[in-house]
């Protein structure tokens, strides 16, 4: 009899397969982009050929990281090659988070309204007219990378208000809420919104309700940057539980966290009342490993934090990397006279408690997210950093969780909570996403004064069977799919 024949053969592995379970030996055989083989053991497929041959040499493969919270819907354009994702072992991103998503808008002239600008300054980017537009494009020129997209309610809001600053009409609603129905069909996974931020904190709850509505027939999530992660973190978490039971859906926390010192130590309070509600509603949740935020610069975020660093500003890119208190000196200016010379522009806050960020981490449903922001000029290091950060510093070297425990938090759990079939575990028959790196070297290199650099110990990342990682560099393989949602009519 012939010998079992694949595609790829990954040999020689410590196999953590996403779904807690104990690691153990086994071997890996990929055909058609799926694994069409899961050996146990060592040697499991020592009968079999394939056109190519990994040599694990002991170290752990594991299911390609999905990440969970991504401003990525332009990166996958613009850096096809995703080396900031694919170089921390990610093979999916979940895109348009926060409210902003690159879809559907049509930039015409003018500044991008904040904080939309996250994703392009320049507007140039912001071109499609529907999502079915913005899909047809990373189908016919896709990234290295899966994507899993969600609307942004800040876009629909700029893409169907003259003016945003108010709550909207029920035309307007009304005409946001087609929006939102067509991206849902043509396979957006849910809806985000980023009530914390203006213009879109001028919406009351019920406008979100009702523009989200399409959520419901399509079983989509609601996914959300809450109104409040300060003072009013419970007002916020009872806000989204709300718009979850009356929509009948997921809801998902976006980058948790408890900011502001006067607020140390509440996650103790938050996570008590989001595990009471889990019991009665499905709500998930996503965290960066880091104790500093980063978003754009505004003056009211500077008070409640120790120490800001710019990440960029467009009138003044001199800037970008440095502390606002040392800008402020260089000007002459107050900190506040220095943040209005700099807008727009963006900022890292030091404003959160390491033991909160733990607490939240572990925490058993909480997902893996980097929250990077890929278009500043001097990015907050998670965009680089997150999971190698989860995986040496808090599991291997504080000891937070067993290492499948935070494999699982950047793997099963997501695809289980975005509804992202066949993905997040290795089983036969999963796709063949899949990450290969050294548990006892994997480290972020990323750093505040460094940000932008690639993780130690990630050898090899495969998506649908195709190395798009190895040897530090990525191969140019360019196998990235749209993830979720419902399959096209
Ligand atoms: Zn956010
Ligand atoms: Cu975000």
């Amino acid at each position: 009899m012939a010998a079992d024949r694949y595609d790829l053969i990954i040999r020689n592995a410590v196999i953590v397969d996403g779904t807690r379970a104990p690691r153990f030996e086994g071997e890996v055989g990929v055909r058609k982009g799926r694994i069409a083989k899961l050996g146990r053991g060592a040697g499991a497929l020592r009968d079999a050929g394939a056109d190519r041959e990994i040599d694990a040499k002991g170290k752990v493969l594991a299911p390609g990281f999905i990440d969970a919270h991504t401003h990525d819907d332009r990166l996958l354009l613009s850096s096809p090659d995703m080396s900031a994702k694919v170089s921390q072992g990610v093979t999916t991103v979940v895109s348009g988070n926060c409210g902003v998503s690159l879809a559907p808008m049509v930039h015409k002239s003018g500044a991008v309204t904040p904080p939309l600008d996250l994703l392009d300054a320049t507007g140039a980017w912001f071109r499609f007219p529907s999502f079915a537009a913005y899909f047809e494009e990373l189908a016919s020129k896709p990234a290295a990378t899966n994507f899993a997209p969600m609307i942004g309610h800040t876009t629909l809001r700029v893409m169907s208000m003259d003016d945003v600053e108010r709550p909207a009409s029920a035309a307007e609603i009304s005409r946001m809420r087609e929006l939102a129905r067509e991206a849902m069909s043509a396979g957006a996974i849910g809806v985000s919104t980023g009530t914390f931020y203006e213009p879109a904190s001028a919406a009351p709850t019920a406008e979100i309700i009702e523009v989200c509505r399409p959520l419901t027939e399509f079983k989509g999530l609601y996914v959300t940057h809450m109104r409040d992660e300060a003072a009013k973190v419970m007002d916020s978490l009872d806000e989204t539980f709300l718009i979850g039971r009356e929509l009948g859906v997921k809801v998902v926390i976006s980058h948790h966290k408890v900011a502001g010192t006067p607020n140390h130590g509440r996650s103790k309070e938050t996570l008590a009342h989001i595990s009471r509600h889990m019991a009665t509603q499905p709500i998930g949740m996503d965290c960066y490993p880091y104790c500093a935020s980063s978003t754009i610069l505004t003056w009211s975020r500077v008070g409640p934090a120790s120490k800001v660093l710019v990440t960029w500003s467009k009138p003044h890119p001199e800037f970008s990397g440095m502390e606002l208190s040392v800008v402020a000196a260089k000007l002459g200016l107050s900190q506040e006279a220095a943040v209005a010379k700099l807008l727009p522009a963006g900022a890292i806050y030091f404003a959160m408690d390491e033991n909160d960020v733990q607490r939240i981490l572990s925490f058993e449903h909480t997902m893996v997210g980097s929250d990077g922001l890929p278009h500043d000029a001097s990015p907050h290091p998670r965009l680089w950093g997150t999971f190698p950060r989860v995986l040496g510093h808090y599991s291997r070297d504080l000891g937070l969780f067993p290492l499948e425990t935070a494999v699982h938090k950047m793997t099963g759990l997501t695809a289980a909570t975005f509804g992202l079939t066949d993905r997040g575990v290795i089983r036969e028959g999963a796709h063949a996403d899949l990450t290969l790196f050294d548990p006892g070297q994997v480290a972020e290199a990323a750093t505040f004064a460094k940000p932008i650099q690639a993780a130690h110990g990630i050898d090899a990342v495969i998506v649908s069977g195709e190395p798009v990682w190895e040897n530090g560099a990525p191969t140019g393989a360019r196998p990235g799919r749209r993830v979720g949602g419902m399959p096209r009519a």
